[in-house]
């Protein structure tokens, strides 16, 4: 896999966007899941025991782990068995915004001193957390041999999870795509700014390169309002519904506003969902919260109570060993 950049003029595709969706129709978009079951199932791919759901962007600094801290955080209080990993190894700090401070990271993982099981801390509502480590390496660092040895490590944990948050770094290196390409479901989180989008457009588009129909739940945040944050939406849709025509379905999940409260939760180290259980950007997360619950119930077979939908890690080490 190679990194690819997007091109420097994509930026004009964002400052006069010709086709403006209707804004009604951002949920009949019917809801196009990653769907290559298909690709897989000549090789038997076991099928999954969680639903693993990767938290994106192009752009660095757009909230995406302040996003999958607190969504770990609503949806264990409704009871679900909720994974967070920490993936952006350089630099991570889930663990910091969630008030925990773990005696172990992944960097145990590589040097063999721990499994994966034995650094997994507990945090607010009963969450798990893989700690991601700093300083010591960077995901886009990683062999293919340490690569593999946390997937596999990471697959030892799919029984014990409703929903495996993947909290990833920004941009688009190779493994950051792998792990995206194989998820059930990718949330990106970007601004409303112009330069934002145009790296959330590279990231989807790099995506297409390696499966088509996919259908990323985009969430805007530091928005000064709604209406704003509608407007950044409707461009990301416009600019690929027109480039990227028929291969990507993107679907509004929320927005959140850029506020004071959300920056207080992050200094005092406390989820801003318990922190300020009562401010708007807390109501803004809940609703993001449960239209994820919503879809999660989808991925399970009410019958057989089993998931619909091929194992994560076991795709992820097919193509980690196929390389
Ligand atoms: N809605 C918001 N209002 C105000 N500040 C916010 C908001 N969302 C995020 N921030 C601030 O932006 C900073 C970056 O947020 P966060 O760490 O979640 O971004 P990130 O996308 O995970 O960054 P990175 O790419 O470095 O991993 C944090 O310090 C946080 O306080
Ligand atoms: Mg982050």
């Amino acid at each position: 896999m190679s990194e690819e950049r997007y091109q420097p003029d994509e930026e004009n595709l964002f400052l006069d966007p010709e086709e403006v969706a209707d804004f009604e129709d951002f949920d009949s978009n019917e809801s196009k899941l990653t769907d290559d079951s298909k690709e897989y199932s000549s090789i038997e791919i076991q099928p999954a025991k969680s639903q693993v759901i990767c938290i994106a962007s192009g752009k660095g600094g757009t909230g995406k782990t302040m996003v999958a801290a607190n969504l770990a955080v609503l949806l264990a209080k409704q009871g679900l068995k909720v994974l967070l990993i920490d993936a952006d190894f350089g630099l991570a700090n889930s663990h910091l915004i969630l008030g925990l401070e773990p005696e172990h990271d992944v960097s145990s993982v590589f040097t063999g001193e721990k499994t994966v099981s034995e650094i997994i801390i507990e945090g607010p509502g009963g969450l798990k957390l893989v700690p991601g480590g700093s300083g010591f390496s960077e995901l886009a660092m990683l062999g293919d041999e340490k690569f593999l040895q946390l997937i596999k490590g990471l697959h030892e944990l799919e029984d014990k999870a409703d929903i495996i948050l993947v909290d990833l770094p920004a941009g688009i290196n190779p493994q950051v795509m792998c792990l995206l390409n194989a998820a059930h479901e990718l949330i990106i989180v970007t601004t409303p700014e112009v330069t934002s989008l145009v790296d959330a457009y590279a990231l989807i588009k790099s995506l297409t390169k390696m499966s088509e129909n996919i259908a990323p739940q985009i969430i805007i945040n530091r928005s000064k309002d709604k209406a704003r944050a509608i407007v950044a939406f409707q461009k990301l849709l416009s600019v690929t519904q027109k480039h990227l025509t028929g291969k990507v379905f993107p679907k509004f999940l929320g927005w959140v506003p850029q506020n004071w409260y959300v920056i207080n939760s992050v200094a005092s180290r406390k989820p801003l969902v318990n922190r300020h259980p009562q401010c708007f950007a807390t109501a803004c997360l809940e609703l993001i919260a449960s239209k994820t619950l919503k879809r999660h119930v989808k991925w399970v077979d009410q019958q057989t109570e089993t998931f619909v939908y091929p194992s994560y890690f076991a795709k992820l080490e097919h193509v980690v060993y196929g390389r």
